[in-house]
């Protein structure tokens, strides 16, 4: 099922010098799915990024978009790119622009006006596209960008913290209309952030990587699963007196009274639990008001996997 797979690297490496900025990474990308590309800053995305659409020439290890060697002509056909800081020939307009990198990607001028003002209304810029892109704000070159990355229509498209500039509105409404692109137009997405909340509602996959190495990669669903495997919520009426009732049971690993008011409980044994629960509850007189597994976040799966990566 090779050709299921849209990215894929085999040991990727860079160093700059001496510093492995990027160092044997393993990354896989189903066609059709938004992956997201999460670590710290210096974790290495930008640079694998640049591998990945041949903007940088790796130091060994190999990788691949649909089968095609990284940095080759049919690799970087497939890819629309939009970067960390991008930048734009500042007494162009945006939609001058826009119509003139769609040019240079083979497509014809009616075609291309026609693709460019209609990039230009879904990412909100028609009002601005007779405007000079020198005066525009960051949050509006990074859209410019966006549009420009899309303006061949590409199968793939790697955004490198898109949202970057934008304000908390701004943000939202674009990784909305990036949700919809895969089911809408069968494209596949690569967006970096260090910001993982945010990214949460709209990836399929993801690869948490750490000074260079990657610390995690799957599905969401699965690391999700998996991190919550054994883990439990509890919340009473009376959270203090039910703890100190469960302190010590043998079904209880863990146990820790959150900032939101309620109990985090790891057990391997979920009917014992059950049963400390009801127990420590009636005794104390309590109000059972919650208890059920814990529904973990990505920032979660973030956390236990980091320190991973740290003594690296
Ligand atoms: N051209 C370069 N020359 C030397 N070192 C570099 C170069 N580009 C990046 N680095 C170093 O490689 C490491 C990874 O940088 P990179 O920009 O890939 O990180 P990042 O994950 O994109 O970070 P951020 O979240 O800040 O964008 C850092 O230590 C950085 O200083
Ligand atoms: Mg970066």
């Amino acid at each position: 099922m090779a050709n299921e797979v849209m990215i894929e690297t085999k040991g990727l490496t860079k160093k700059f010098g001496k510093l492995l900025a990027v160092d044997s990474l393993d990354v896989k990308v189903q066609k059709g799915v938004i992956h997201g590309f999460v670590g710290p800053n210096g974790a290495g995305k930008s640079t694998t990024i640049k591998l990945l659409v041949g903007a940088l020439r790796r130091t060994s290890g190999n990788g691949f978009i649909k089968g095609y060697p990284i940095g080759s002509v049919d690799a970087r056909r497939a890819i629309g790119y939009s970067p960390e800081r991008p930048s734009f020939y500042k007494d162009w307009t945006a939609f001058d622009y826009l119509v003139h990198m769609a040019a240079l990607s083979g497509i014809k001028t009616d075609e291309a006006e026609r693709r460019s003002q209609d990039l230009l209304d879904w990412l909100e810029l028609s009002d601005f596209a007779k405007a000079k892109v020198g005066g525009f704000s960051a949050g509006m070159k990074q859209r410019l960008s966006i549009a420009q990355a899309m303006s061949h229509k590409p199968e793939l498209l790697v955004l490198d913290e898109p949202t970057a500039n934008l304000d908390p509105e701004g943000r939202m409404s674009l990784l909305q209309k990036l949700k919809s692109l895969p089911q809408e137009q069968g494209v596949t997405i690569f967006i970096s952030s260090h910001i993982l909340s945010e990214l949460e509602f709209l990836i399929d996959s993801v690869t948490l990587i750490n000074k260079g190495r990657t610390v995690a990669e799957d599905s969401v669903k699965v690391m999700k699963e998996e991190i919550a495997l054994n883990r439990y919520v509890l919340n009473t009426s009376n959270n203090k007196a039910v703890m100190k009732a469960l302190q010590g049971h043998a079904a209880i690993q863990r146990m820790e009274l959150d900032n939101d008011g309620s109990i985090h409980i790891s057990s391997p044994d979920m009917g014992q639990l059950q049963s400390a629960v009801m127990e420590a509850v009636t005794k104390t007189g309590s109000l059972l008001k919650y208890f059920g597994e814990e529904q973990v976040k990505l920032e979660d799966i973030y956390r236990s996997t980091m320190d991973q990566g740290k003594d690296k």
